[in-house]
């Protein structure tokens, strides 16, 4: 099925969507983007990605010259246009284009780009008996709760994560776990779970919020506490979440077995949560 593309507003063949090579998203990685998963043709939590969208422009002094409304119409339009029920809505907004200066231009008009494509779901093996990861630096800079277009580091460490034969690479700072390439990290302890606190230095998932409010309506206690590379190897479970992940469990890291080298009970039962959700939210 071929992708649905619209670009600033209007609907294009997918093999006529250009931008210019001017465009600072192209040259600079001046631009932002978002990932929205749908399912059976209802958005998840397409509001949630649009908000942090939105805080992301003012982080950067982005200023979008359409409308939130619009965009998420057009969202909605491509997806049922496809006719996709399991879909990937991936939107990017740059500050446009203009003759290269690192300032930014007077005037632009933001490139603005929504593409709607069926997705397969991952293989249920990778839910039901959990995936490998490997540990990396975390070589980005400060400000990754900016959901900017300049992944050269995620690039990089997902491609490692490729080549060693794992699904995800996590990311550490000076020994301390932030997140992952492209998804954010939990583990539980005791029963007890820990992710990073929501601030500059991972991006704040919108999975991750959905699993935090998972976990208190499962009564489990969660601690949005740092937590170190050796809490990592030592945890009972690990596992990690995103629009394209989902709540996918983690059974060994750098070739060491977590826990009992099985998807553990917590794991499973917030993937049933989740799972719930999925057949229901449509926002
Ligand atoms: N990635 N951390 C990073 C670095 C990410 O790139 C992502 C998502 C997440 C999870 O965020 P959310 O739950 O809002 O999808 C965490 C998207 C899916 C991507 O780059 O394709």
């Amino acid at each position: 099925m071929q992708a649905v593309v619209y670009l600033n507003g209007e609907r294009v063949d997918y093999k006529d969507a250009k931008v210019s090579v001017e465009d600072r998203g192209f040259q600079f990685g001046d631009g932002l983007y978002e990932v929205v998963r749908v399912y059976g043709g209802r958005f998840f939590y397409l509001d949630r990605h649009l908000k942090r969208l939105n805080k992301g422009a003012q982080e950067i002094y982005l200023e979008f010259d359409f409308s939130l409304d619009n965009l998420k119409e057009i969202c909605k339009k491509a997806v049922a246009e496809g006719g996709f029920k399991d879909a990937s809505v991936y939107i990017q907004v740059t500050r446009g284009a203009a003759p290269r200066q690192h300032h930014f231009p007077e005037k632009s008009s933001c490139t603005w780009v929504v593409i709607a494509r069926e997705v397969k779901p991952h293989p249920k093996d990778f839910y039901e008996n959990g995936v490998k990861a490997i540990t990396v630096p975390d070589e980005r800079w400060t400000r990754c709760n900016i959901k900017s277009v300049q992944l050269i580091p995620n690039c990089i460490a997902k491609e490692k994560a490729k080549r060693a034969g794992a699904y995800e690479a996590i990311f550490h700072r000076g020994g301390i776990v932030t997140e992952a390439s492209s998804s954010n990290v939990f583990i539980v302890k005791n029963g007890k779970l820990f992710t990073h606190p929501a601030n500059n230095l991972i991006l704040h998932g919108i999975t991750r919020g959905v699993v935090l409010e998972i976990a208190g309506k499962l009564g489990f206690e969660v601690n949005e506490e740092a937590f170190s590379l050796d809490k990592l190897f030592d945890a009972d479970e690990v596992f990690i979440t995103g629009t394209m992940t989902e709540v996918m469990p983690v059974v060994k890291v750098d070739g060491k077995i977590i826990g009992d080298g099985v998807p553990g009970e917590t794991t499973r039962s917030i993937i049933e949560e989740f799972r719930k959700l999925t057949l229901t939210v449509d926002q």
